[in-house]
């Protein structure tokens, strides 16, 4: 997605004169423009390379509980002419980021597709909830639910009908990419519960979702094309990246999250910028029509990432229903005509290029959800404040005379403020904790340090990044426009006075860390706590070039501790920071807040004072060093070949901590962990009882469903636990399942995968039973010969604990004899 931010790059990606033929047959073979990957050895082009076409493109069925909607959208379809049928599949100009334009013969208002995975982005008056990557820290399902039916809740009242979220991608291959922070976790079974929770969320608050961005979208550099910067971006230069990835790696890792959003009823979901194994993700076939409507039994529209369409006749027969911004391409400052479908699908269906029933079956996608969650029932109007608010098509480029009705500038935040402080804390990671630092108890002298404390002083909606300000959220599509920001000067303020504390604040870190600074600014007294907000910005757009804290942040931590014996580091980041400075001895304290929404201030106010016992864990890994990351962007080609960008995902499955263990690599901070104010214990992991005799290798064929198999989605295996609060405070604790394949699994398993976690309240002393119950995609790898999901034969160990390396107890069973 783009946003106003990105106006200046979005001239150099949507030249309509990429001069794909609207009407060659669909692209997907190596060696053809827009689908080739250029072989590094020409002796070996598998398994990358291979995108195959898949035609046709799969009719809608209506399986898994659409058909009533289904049968309702069809009769829609009937009564459309041919050009309300193309301009449907075509975006255009108008209030919302996404517009279909209303057909009001059949008292259809058209949809608005809004940004984004936070709040509503064009949204005044309305809430700013806490980050994806913030709520996957969570480990929170209702927490996630909670959120996004909020949130939702929002959207509709300002007359959304899309969310242009949840992420399941990027997932995190690389810690440097732009956008970790608006998807949820490096690891597809945690994403994939996200993505789920998100989009039940959203759909029962009668708001579509889309899942995004399918698929391998993992870094921003080269996502699209570039252009000569000639004044209208006409001549093209080179293509956008290839992420060039297997077949198993495909399924087990990256498709993963979008199999559950399918399974999840996902309404909608948006291909992607970059190219996968060669072809463009719009106009991918195999993609496309073979794995996301074949395999998965998707039942919903795939949409363009806004200007991903880089044809006509071959994107629609390659499945993709629906192009955005659409209708109009943007010149300059202006919407002039023309647009790969619009006019020319009109045109190409008269000449029978392109059949009629392949649109018929594109506007039933589009138009299914739509009464699947009956939006055409008193739907709200779209609020007429959120087209100013939209710099991708403002006003003065509609060529369509919307018709506002309902009250402007709607209020929609409800009480849900309450709730987003409470996230805020509940997705607070505390990583380190000594001498008893935190919780807080009353301190006399407080010192606040770092340019992060303080009020936003670049305005409520964050375009770029900024060095005076709270990062409670992040610039792009999935930014928001706050409403007000609770800082943490204003919320460690508000304690200090209660309890009489004296309170000085820093927020210059050029001042801290002058060599000018040579003794305590806070002379005389030592201060009894000093809090150090510190951040990491990342945005769409580019990607990431150090795992540092910005703005000199090392230097400010060691400023600081420097003078101050107990030091309390907290940081508002996108994602991973390495932190050299964990081991210095006056560092007490270490929290990651991540990006915390509005009430971020107060939230970790709730966290540092012990109103709130933190409970979030890492879902990523925090390395020692930025060199012991793999995965390494593509970046800095060189050469000037039209198709040179290719990124290659050798790491296979090594993805996140499934490489760090693979490898044995030391880490400072493990997926999975995060401490609390108590303490926890598990035992006595067992089956709940023994594996049924009759299971097979492979699952019973059953009609495709949405999620594909249903067999796939069946419990197999049960196990438990005991699990304890060991100390003396209540909290939550978070007990989390991983599973070591047996050794007749194909090579390059990852040594612990995680497949099963929940999150537990347990008063001081309690105990309950923890129960992890796995499905058979969990025990089972993508066989990529018999291409479906295999249970291997032989011993498998489960190993239950509190992170991906803190393992409390084991057990093992064979499912499948050999
Ligand atoms: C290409 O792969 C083949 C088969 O593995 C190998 O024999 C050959 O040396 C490789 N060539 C290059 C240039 O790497
Ligand atoms: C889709 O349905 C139409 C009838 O509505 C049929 O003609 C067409 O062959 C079907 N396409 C596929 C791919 O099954
Ligand atoms: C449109 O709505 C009006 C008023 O509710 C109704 O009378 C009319 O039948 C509707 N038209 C269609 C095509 O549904
Ligand atoms: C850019 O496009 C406009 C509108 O089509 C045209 O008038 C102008 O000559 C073009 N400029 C260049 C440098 O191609
Ligand atoms: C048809 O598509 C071409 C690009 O292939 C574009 O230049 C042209 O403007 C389009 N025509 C219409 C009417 O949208
Ligand atoms: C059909 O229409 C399309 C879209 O305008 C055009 O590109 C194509 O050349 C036409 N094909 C034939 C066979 O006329
Ligand atoms: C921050 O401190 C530096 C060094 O003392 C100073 O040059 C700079 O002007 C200060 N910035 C602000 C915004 O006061
Ligand atoms: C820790 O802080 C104290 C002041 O309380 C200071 O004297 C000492 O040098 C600091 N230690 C380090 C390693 O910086
Ligand atoms: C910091 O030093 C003071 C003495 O200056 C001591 O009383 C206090 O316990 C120390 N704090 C920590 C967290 O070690
Ligand atoms: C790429 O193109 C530029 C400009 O045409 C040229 O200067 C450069 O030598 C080329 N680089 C390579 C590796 O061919
Ligand atoms: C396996 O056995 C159970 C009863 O133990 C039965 O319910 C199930 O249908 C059987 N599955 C197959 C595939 O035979
Ligand atoms: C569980 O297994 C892992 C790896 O196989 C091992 O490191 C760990 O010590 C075991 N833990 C227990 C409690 O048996």
């Amino acid at each position: 997605m783009l946003s106003q931010a990105f106006l200046g790059a979005w001239l150099l990606l949507a030249a309509p004169s990429l001069a794909t033929d609207t009407c060659k047959a669909p692209i997907n073979h190596p060696g053809e423009p827009f689908s080739y990957v250029q072989p590094r050895n020409t002796t070996i082009l598998t398994p990358y390379g291979d995108s195959p076409a898949v035609l046709p493109s799969p009719n809608i069925t209506g399986n898994g509980g659409w058909e009533d909607a289904l049968k309702k959208a069809k009769k829609f379809v009937n009564q459309l002419t041919l050009e309300e049928k193309s301009w449907m599949a075509t975006g255009q100009p108008g209030p919302c980021v996404g517009n279909v334009l209303p057909i009001p013969r059949l008292n259809f208002t058209g949809l608005c597709l809004q940004n984004g995975p936070q709040c509503v982005q064009q949204g005044d008056y309305s809430s700013v909830f806490i980050s994806s990557v913030s709520a996957a820290a969570s480990w929170d399902r209702q927490l996630l639910y909670d959120r996004a039916h909020a949130m939702a809740e929002e959207h509709k009242a300002k007359g959304t009908h899309v969310i242009l979220g949840p992420i399941g991608g990027p997932l995190g291959r690389s810690p440097y990419d732009g956008r970790t922070w608006e998807g949820f976790a490096a690891d597809p079974y945690l994403t994939g519960v996200c993505m789920e929770e998100t989009i039940n969320g959203m759909q029962d608050a009668g708001v579509q979702a889309n899942a995004k961005h399918f698929i391998a979208n993992e870094q921003e550099t080269q996502r699209n094309p570039t252009y000569a910067p000639d004044a209208n971006a006409t001549t093209y230069i080179q293509d956008s990246v290839s992420a060039n990835i297997n077949d198993r790696t495909l399924h087990e890792i990256y498709m993963w999250p979008f199999a559950n959003a399918v399974r999840a009823n996902v309404a909608s979901a948006m291909c992607s910028y970059n190219r996968l194994n060669g072809s463009h993700s719009c106009q991918n076939s195999y993609l496309l029509n073979h794995l996301l409507k074949g395999e998965l039994g998707f039942q919903g529209y795939v949409m363009s990432d806004w200007g991903a369409t880089h044809s006509g006749v071959s994107s629609v027969e390659s499945g993709m229903d629906m192009t955005m911004p659409g209708g109009f391409t943007l010149y300059g400052e202006l919407w002039t005509e023309g647009s790969y479908l619009g006019k020319n699908l009109t045109r190409a269906v008269k000449n029978g290029t392109v059949e009629m029933t392949r649109l018929d079956d594109m506007i039933a996608r589009i138009m299914t959800p739509y009464f699947w969650l009956g939006q055409e029932k008193n739907y709200p109007s779209v609020d007429a404040s959120v087209g100013p608010l939209n710099v991708d098509s403002a006003p003065d480029t509609w060529l369509y005379d919307w018709q506002f009705t309902g009250e402007t500038s709607r209020d929609v935040r409800a009480n849900h403020s309450a709730m987003i402080r409470e996230h805020g804390a509940s997705s607070t990671v505390l990583l380190k904790n000594e001498r008893n630092a935190l919780p807080l108890r009353k301190p006399r002298n407080i010192v606040i340090a770092g340019n992060d404390a303080g009020p936003l002083t670049q305005g409520p909606n964050l375009q770029a990044d900024f060095e005076y300000g709270h990062l409670a959220g992040s610039s792009g599509s999935g930014s928001c426009r706050f409403s007000f920001l609770s800082t943490p000067l204003d919320a460690i303020n508000a304690r200090a006075r209660k309890d009489g504390s004296l309170v000085q604040s820093y927020l210059n870190n050029t001042l801290l860390t002058t060599s000018a600074l040579t003794s305590p600014l806070w002379i005389p007294q030592q201060p009894d706590v000093c809090l150090v907000f510190l951040k990491s910005f990342a945005a769409e757009g580019e990607d990431r070039t150090s795992l540092d804290l910005d703005w000199n942040g090392n230097a400010v931590v060691e400023a600081v501790a420097s003078h101050c014996n107990n030091t309390v580091v907290i940081t508002n980041s996108g994602g991973v920071n390495v932190m050299p400075f964990a081991d210095h001895p006056n560092v007490t304290a270490i929290l990651a807040q991540h990006y915390a929404g509005e009430e971020s201030g107060n939230a970790i106010a709730d966290v540092l004072y012990g109103d709130v016992n933190p409970s979030g864990k890492l879902p990523y890994v925090i390395a020692y060093n930025e060199s012991d990351y793999n995965a390494p962007l593509t970046t800095g080609v060189e050469t000037n070949g039209t198709f040179d960008w290719q990124s290659w995902f050798d790491e296979e499955l090594e993805v996140g901590y499934r490489y760090f263990d693979a490898h044995n690599i030391s880490v400072r901070y493990e997926f999975g962990f995060g401490l609390s104010y108590t303490t926890y214990g598990l035992k006595d992991l067992k089956a709940k009882s023994s594996a049924p005799s009759n299971l097979t290798a492979l699952p019973a064929k059953r009609a495709t469903q949405p999620g594909g198999n249903p067999a796939l989605w069946e419990t197999v295996y049960t196990l438990e636990a005991e699990v304890s609060n060991t100390g003396d405070i209540d909290g939550y604790a978070v007990p989390q399942l991983y599973l070591e394949f047996p050794t007749s699994t194909p090579a390059g398993t990852p040594p612990s995968q995680l497949r099963g976690f929940d999150k537990i309240w347990l008063t001081a002393g309690e105990k309950q039973t923890v129960t992890f119950d796995l499905m058979r995609r969990d025990v089972s790898y993508w066989d990529v010969v018999a291409q479906d999901w295999r249970i291997p034969s032989g011993s498998f160990t489960f190993k239950a604990g509190f992170s991906s390396r803190d393992f409390h107890a084991n057990a093992t069973a064979t499912l499948i004899k050999a």
